[in-house]
């Protein structure tokens, strides 16, 4: 986090708050958002956008991290919100979020989901099959309304990032692909369609890209086909959403590409690719991750230590991989320390381990770590983005909560779970049968 401080003794604070301090407030595991990292970031997304000619927009990637809260602030800042099934969206509008601001997406979206989008008014409906464009042009129709449209296209632009999270390639099950026919029947079929009004063009092309050529690639790209189908029926778009996906450093081998830099060849490509007498589409992009990523931090507290045959040292924490799935599903890395250590204090490598029923269930392999004692607090840095997201109750371990810090004051965005929530869906047995035929 951007307002992490370090006292001489060691001691560690983020956003003028101690994590010993946090900690005996919210207790471990605790997720913890840097306020102002948060708010700059999203700052810093709006205004290069705005600088754009047309001014472009960003619209904040929820699947990253949602909550009410988060949505407010993503309304404050003046984003746009992209949301990807009818939970985000629900959260959204309970949360007085702006329907026309909000575009949303997913490959898969229920006749339920797609009515709550259309009877709200949500901006943009990212569409990505032939079956949806279907779908929700006989919906538009029932409800008498006209659902804006952006068609999502699968460029062929194979960006570095893990095989998991790259979405742009030919063969993914993302949007419509430029390589066959596909995206012009799409296309063909949107404007046909009465209830349909297509604005323009969409692509992701994945996450973590730590490039800045695939974003000006992909740009282009749509920016190509958008030409062909000028010739072709005189379309135009009005938009185009070239996605999300610029990396964030996890530790210091990662070198993230320039925003502004990026923005600015986008520009240049549009007006290299416009024909003379079109206003040039208005870009938006989706950051989602490189929001939230680096402004968070989980803070656990070691619960076990001990050394294996062969001298393998394992620091054991009260969370792992129900509050970060990331390095069980992905292999991602992350950095930690401990709090309250000396720089002359004793060094170690050790594994941090999770506390689940899974030898996979480890945060980091071989962390440089002051050595930590039973009872000491660490802090995994760089927690803020697809952690909280995608946690879940594994084991029956309740979610951690999430708090906010700025300035020296806590905001408490999201309980903790109780035991008592894990099981507040469940039934008791109806059936009475011992034995079974
Ligand atoms: N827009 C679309 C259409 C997307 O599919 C995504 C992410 C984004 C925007 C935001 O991308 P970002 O700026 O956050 O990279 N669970 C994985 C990441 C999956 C990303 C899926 N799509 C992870 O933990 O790395």
């Amino acid at each position: 986090p951007d307002t992490y401080t370090k006292n001489p003794d060691g001691s560690i604070a983020i956003g003028g708050i101690s994590l010993q301090d946090l900690a005996r407030e919210f207790g471990t595991p605790l997720y913890i958002l840097d306020y102002a990292s948060i708010v700059r970031r999203m700052q810093h997304y709006r205004d290069a956008l705005q600088s754009m000619r047309p001014a472009g927009r960003a619209a904040y990637a929820g699947k990253a991290f949602l909550c009410r809260a988060m949505v407010e602030v993503v309304q404050q800042q003046g984003l746009m919100l992209d949301v990807v099934s009818g939970g985000e969206l629900f959260t959204a509008l309970k949360a007085g979020f702006p329907a026309e601001q909000i575009i949303f997406h997913g490959n898969v979206k229920t006749d339920e989901e797609l009515e709550l989008g259309l009877t709200a008014g949500v901006g943009q409906f990212v569409v990505d099959s032939l079956s949806e464009l279907e779908r929700l042009d006989r919906l538009a129709r029932r409800f008498s309304r006209q659902a804006p449209v952006l068609l999502r296209i699968t460029p062929g632009i194979d960006a570095h990032t893990h095989d998991f999270i790259r979405t742009g390639h030919f063969d993914s099950k993302f949007g419509f692909g430029l390589a066959d026919d596909i995206a012009d029947q799409a296309m063909e079929l949107a404007l046909a369609s009465e209830h349909v009004t297509t604005n323009g063009f969409h692509a992701h092309i994945g996450s973590q890209i730590l490039e800045t050529d695939p974003f000006v690639a992909n740009a282009e790209a749509l920016l190509r086909f958008s030409r062909r189908w000028h010739e072709r029926a005189g379309f135009w778009p009005r938009v185009l959403d070239i996605g999300g996906g610029i990396g964030v450093r996890y530790d210091e081998t990662d070198t993230p590409p320039v925003l502004d830099v990026i923005v600015q060849r986008v520009e240049r490509a549009l007006e290299a690719l416009t024909p003379p007498d079109l206003e040039p589409p208005q870009v938006i992009m989706e950051p989602g991750r490189s929001i939230v990523a680096e402004a968070g931090a989980t803070l656990y507290t070691v619960e076990a230590e001990k050394t294996v045959a062969g001298g393998k040292m394992y620091v054991a924490v009260d969370g792992g991989m129900g509050d970060n799935i990331r390095p069980a599903l992905y292999q991602a890395r992350y950095g930690a320390e401990v709090d309250g250590k000396r720089d002359d204090a004793p060094d170690c490598v050790a594994t941090l381990a999770g506390r689940y029923c899974e030898s996979g269930d480890i945060l980091i392999e071989g962390a440089s770590l002051k050595r930590p004692q039973v009872g000491d607090l660490v802090a995994v840095w760089a927690t803020g983005a697809y952690n909280y997201s995608m946690a879940s109750t594994y084991n029956r371990v309740p979610r951690p909560a999430v708090v906010a810090v700025y300035e020296g004051t806590a905001d408490l965005w999201v309980e903790r779970e109780t035991w008592e929530d894990v099981m507040r869906l469940d039934k008791p047995l109806k059936f009475a049968q011992r034995r079974v035929n």
